[in-house]
């Protein structure tokens, strides 16, 4: 009705071919979000649990989407966070649960490897040793007696500090498993995640590749898990930069659930300042042939279990709500929610369709206010791609909270987020002549990726180390992309600007007055990325820009 079409013959069924379809909030318990744009927490507050009418609304804005899992705590789990499994919280989580069981969601929590000696006192937390295995058979019978509801755990360990098996000598496939038991009598599920990295890196040790870690930490351990346990692996081998190649990771695993973990947080694209409708990305992933095996090798084929005949499959996104009005803090970056769920839900809607569909069911049914805000969502994410890190190489900002340029900010660190520019060229060699990264691929991807010929040109440098004078599919040198993209990117914000202001009677205007001063800062910030980017690479290649632009 919202979209001005007629209900009369309408008779339809849709049925999701994605089985667990997840948001993963980083929501810590003093009320802060780890990558959260739009305000705090709606959960947690002073370390307590908050259920209220804001929880039911949630549980709706879901279950609209056709979400029907969430994760409501952040995958560091420390401090109080660690105590959310015992009887401090347990009455609150279970209100919680009823309301979301309501609305078909599943309450899922993250959970901390090391709890049986924070918690529990053990004097470790060995997935091997008897007494810890007890411990956690004993805990789960407690905490499913408290919250029946419950759909499982997340797990982050061994990853960026957070305690894993690794401290005991043992595989993740005996972390996993040791918690898949204390939860299997529940029917409770471990999601498990590949985010498994050397973070402690030295920049001038070239072997060493945080791309091949996930692969080559996970694909000895195929066929080794239960039944109840998913991988949860992040699209790209590195961290949600705006343009990575799809992870190996989803091509080698044969036996074994898995889950596509993406962001809509916009934590690399802009964090909700900047316009960036991050869908047409999801579809691409979703799409991608794997070359797993001869027939229904597509990521979405894996993750809805119908490419190796699963049950426990699925998609989460790393939560980008707050409690903030709005939900989202930048009005359009409700349409990743919605965008997240639709494409998550069903199988045939495109990334524009449901694009369209979201500006007229928020915005209401103008046409060229429809068009022109369609239009700005489909060209966001390359535009952001324009104005920040070309072809593939991706990082460039400034560490810790990961805003605005900074060409060198990761070069020298530990965490395996490297360009490699010098004078004569950039990017990271990930051929078979270098950390031999793009072997790992099933063919013919491995070979598409390891030629510097036939490598597709956004994802370059990514894969090779290449001189600027490199020319590519384009036509144009790397130094001419580079530049070109970068003035390109910026005025692109400027039309898109323009764009916006000419449809704004359109809009409500608190909407309209909440966007003016995100654009600015879009348009001020793409400016800034321009100018640090083209002054770096000009000034190290010495190459001037075939078009005179000003560059300083
Ligand atoms: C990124 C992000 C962290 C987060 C981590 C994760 O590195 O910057 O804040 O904890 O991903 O996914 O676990």
């Amino acid at each position: 009705m919202q979209r001005n079409q007629s209900v009369r013959n309408i008779d339809y069924k849709i049925a999701p071919d994605i089985p667990y379809r997840m948001l993963n909030h980083w929501d810590n318990l003093d009320g802060s979000i780890e990558r959260g744009y739009a305000g705090n927490s709606f959960f947690f507050q002073e370390n307590e649990i908050i259920v209220n009418e804001r929880t039911r609304m949630y549980a709706r804005l879901l279950a609209s989407v056709g979400i029907n899992a969430t994760v409501i705590n952040n995958v560091n789990v420390k401090d109080c966070a660690t105590g959310l499994i015992s009887d401090m919280y347990y009455d609150k989580l279970r209100a919680m649960a009823c309301i979301f069981k309501e609305y078909g969601i599943q309450l899922f929590l993250s959970l901390n490897f090391a709890a049986p000696m924070v918690l529990g006192g053990l004097h470790s937390a060995d997935p091997l040793d008897e007494e810890v295995r007890t411990w956690w058979k004993e805990k789960m019978m407690e905490v499913y007696q408290n919250i029946p509801n419950l759909g499982g755990f997340l797990i982050k360990a061994d990853s960026e500090g957070r305690p894993g098996p690794f401290t005991y000598g043992r595989t993740h496939a005996d972390g996993a498993n040791m918690l898949a038991e204390a939860v299997a009598p529940y029917e409770g599920l471990i999601i498990w995640r590949c985010f498994v990295y050397n973070c402690q890196q030295d920049w001038r040790d070239k072997v060493t590749d945080r791309a091949r870690s996930g692969y080559d930490n996970f694909k000895p351990l195929d066929g080794k898990f239960l039944d109840n346990v998913i991988l949860q692996i992040k699209n790209g081998p590195m961290d949600f930069q705006v343009r990575e190649p799809i992870t190996p990771l989803f091509g080698a695993l044969h036996n074994t659930n898995q889950m596509l973990e993406v962001q809509i947080a916009q934590e690399y694209t802009g964090q909700q300042k900047h316009v960036c409708y991050l869908i047409p990305m999801f579809e691409q992933i979703l799409q991608f042939h794997t070359y797993l095996q001869d027939q229904k090798d597509t990521i979405r084929e894996i993750i809805s279990g119908q490419a190796l005949n699963q049950k426990n499959c699925g998609i989460a996104a790393v939560a980008n709500t707050g409690n903030e009005s709005n939900w989202t803090g930048h009005d359009l970056a409700a349409a990743n929610l919605y965008g997240f769920g639709r494409l998550a839900y069903q199988k045939d809607c495109t990334a524009e369709d449901i694009a369209r569909e979201w500006v007229e069911v928020t915005f209401g049914s103008n046409r060229e206010m429809i068009t022109t805000i369609t239009d700005i969502l489909m060209r966001s994410w390359p535009i952001y791609e324009q104005y920040t890190a070309p072809l593939g190489i991706g990082w460039m900002v400034n560490p810790n909270h990961h805003y605005g340029p900074n060409v060198d900010g990761y070069e020298y660190d530990r965490w395996g987020t490297y360009h490699r520019a010098d004078h004569l060229g950039i990017g990271v060699d990930r051929s078979e002549m270098g950390t031999g990264y793009a072997m790992t691929y099933q063919e013919p991807l491995a070979s598409t990726y390891n030629s510097v010929e036939a490598c597709p040109d956004e994802l370059l440098l990514f894969f090779h180390h290449v001189s600027y004078t490199h020319i590519l599919k384009s036509g144009k040198s790397v130094i001419q992309h580079i530049y070109d993209t970068h003035f390109d990117g910026v005025e692109n914000v400027e039309n898109m600007m323009k764009a916006l202001d000419k449809i704004k009677e359109y809009l409500p205007l608190a909407v309209y007055n909440r966007m003016v001063p995100r654009l600015e800062e879009q348009l001020r910030l793409a400016k800034e990325w321009r100018d640090q980017i083209n002054t770096y690479f000009y000034r190290k290649s010495g190459i001037i820009d075939t078009k005179n632009r000003t560059i300083y």
